[in-house]
């Protein structure tokens, strides 16, 4: 079955969670209100099961994969946390909500709305795997965020104290102050920056013991699960990509925001459920500033499964008739190139170069040699980096260069498109965030 789940109950009564094609995530009060009160919470949801080793066959059942960009299956981390905890102790579980990707909303909208599906996400988690420290990362600029999380602790002061301890860790608002090691080395007190692995933080993380870095949407996922049972996560989306996902739509469509859906959901009724595209759009970019561009013909055919197309953080942006392709990709890879940690040269001269070479592009000033060039140096560049970085920027630059190939000809003759740099993909306005 697929379905759109409508972001918010159109009036304030609670929805109960489990019905068919409603939301689960942002199941609950209205999303346009503050954050859902404790008491609120407990009516709705009622108090929540203890963690332990139980979980890990549910969670392996699930096929729940992590939504912080790699869809890396979840089971397998807390397998390897876990074990690792009972050889050397108590482990450290670290929300990841920082969010540095500029089209994406969905982890600061789950923390501001629904901080206790977080917060107890992150308790079975962290029981799950012998975690005794638990630590939401959230970004500096996220202060609503913040606010809601320190309130919501601060209704369960009462409540917390046979719990793992949970702590709020702020970080830069950079691009790569989410990428697992740099949020290990930030929790750790120094810069937000990646660290060399291995070792993986899952081996020697928060100071050297076994650490779980998960997304905000695949803990809060993980409260339900505890709750309903892998069968009930699975009632929703596919078989290789089950339960619900947020996505965050921007750009060339009526009302951009954050939705809930079914995976397996093709783009084209995501996109209707948001009022349709404003005009023909020219290319979709799935998946967020690391994501993949895709023609209007094949986003017509995609669906959001990993199978079908890497769904990342579950970004669509959508670029209409007066932007352009060659320009937003130009404008997307320089950003990234600006956000490199500085560490690896390949990242940081590499990613630098690609940048201006696509600005000279997109400004109709470049000429076959260079495009021969970008596509060279993007080859050398991939996996030439401490992180994903760099692949990521490649992989964004590449598939445009392959979905806007007609353009591309265009600006290489002289004559690039009108719309350059006219209508840059937006960030979804935070007043849209879930304004449905
Ligand atoms: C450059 C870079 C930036 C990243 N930024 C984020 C982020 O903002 N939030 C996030 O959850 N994961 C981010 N990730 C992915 C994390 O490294 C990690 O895989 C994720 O937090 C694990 O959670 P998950 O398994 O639940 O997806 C980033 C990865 C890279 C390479
Ligand atoms: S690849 Fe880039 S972002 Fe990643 S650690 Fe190296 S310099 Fe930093």
């Amino acid at each position: 079955m697929t379905a759109i789940a409508v972001l918010a109950p159109p009036d304030a009564l609670p929805l109960p969670v489990a019905r068919a094609g409603g939301p689960r995530l942002l199941a609950g009060p209205r999303i346009d209100g503050g954050a859902e009160a404790l008491a609120a919470y407990r009516a709705r949801l009622g108090r929540r099961p203890i963690g332990g080793d139980w979980m890990l066959d549910v969670v392996e059942r699930s096929g729940l994969r992590g939504r912080g960009g790699a869809w890396f299956p979840t089971h397998r981390k807390w397998r390897a946390v876990s074990r690792l905890a009972q050889e050397r102790g108590p482990s450290v579980l670290v929300v990841n909500a920082s969010e540095g990707e500029p089209l994406s909303g969905k982890d600061q909208l789950l923390v501001e709305k629904r901080p206790h599906l977080i917060i107890d996400g992150a308790l079975i988690a962290a029981e799950s795997v012998g975690a005794d420290d638990v630590v939401i990362y959230v970004s500096r600029a996220a202060r609503r965020a913040t606010r809601a999380l320190r309130h919501a602790l601060a209704e369960r002061r009462h409540d917390r104290i046979s719990e793992p301890r949970i702590r709020i860790v702020h970080t830069q608002h950079r691009y790569v102050a989410g990428e697992s090691s740099a949020v290990v080395r930030r929790v750790n007190g120094g810069p937000a920056k990646p660290s060399f692995s291995p070792p993986h933080p899952s081996e020697r993380g928060v100071l050297g013991r076994p650490t779980l870095v998960q997304n905000a949407e695949t803990i809060a996922h993980l409260a339900l699960i505890a709750r309903y049972g892998d069968a009930w996560f699975r009632e929703r989306g596919t078989d290789a990509a089950p339960g619900t996902g947020m996505v965050t739509l921007s750009g060339n469509v009526a009302r951009p925001g954050v939705y809930e859906v079914d995976l397996g959901t093709s783009l084209a009724t995501v996109i209707g459920a948001a009022g349709g595209a404003l005009s023909a759009p020219i290319g979709l970019l799935v998946g967020g500033y690391f994501g993949t561009w895709l023609g209007p013909e094949r986003g017509a055919a995609a669906t959001l499964c990993p199978k079908h197309v890497s769904v990342g953080c579950g970004v669509i942006g959508m670029l209409g008739r007066d932007g352009c392709g060659v320009g937003e990709s130009a404008r997307i890879v320089s950003y990234l190139a600006r956000e490199s940690a500085g560490q690896c040269g390949p990242c940081v001269h590499g990613l630098r170069a690609v940048g201006e070479a696509m600005t000279r592009l997109a400004a109709g000033d470049a000429d076959r040699g260079d495009v021969i060039r970008i596509h060279r140096w993007s080859d050398q560049i991939v996996g030439r980096g401490a992180c994903n970085h760099p692949d990521g920027a490649v992989n964004n630059l590449r598939t445009a260069l392959e979905t806007f190939a007609a353009d591309v000809e265009r600006h290489v003759s002289g004559h690039p498109c009108a719309g350059l740099g006219t209508t840059p993909l937006p960030a979804p306005p935070r007043s849209a965030f879930g304004w449905r």
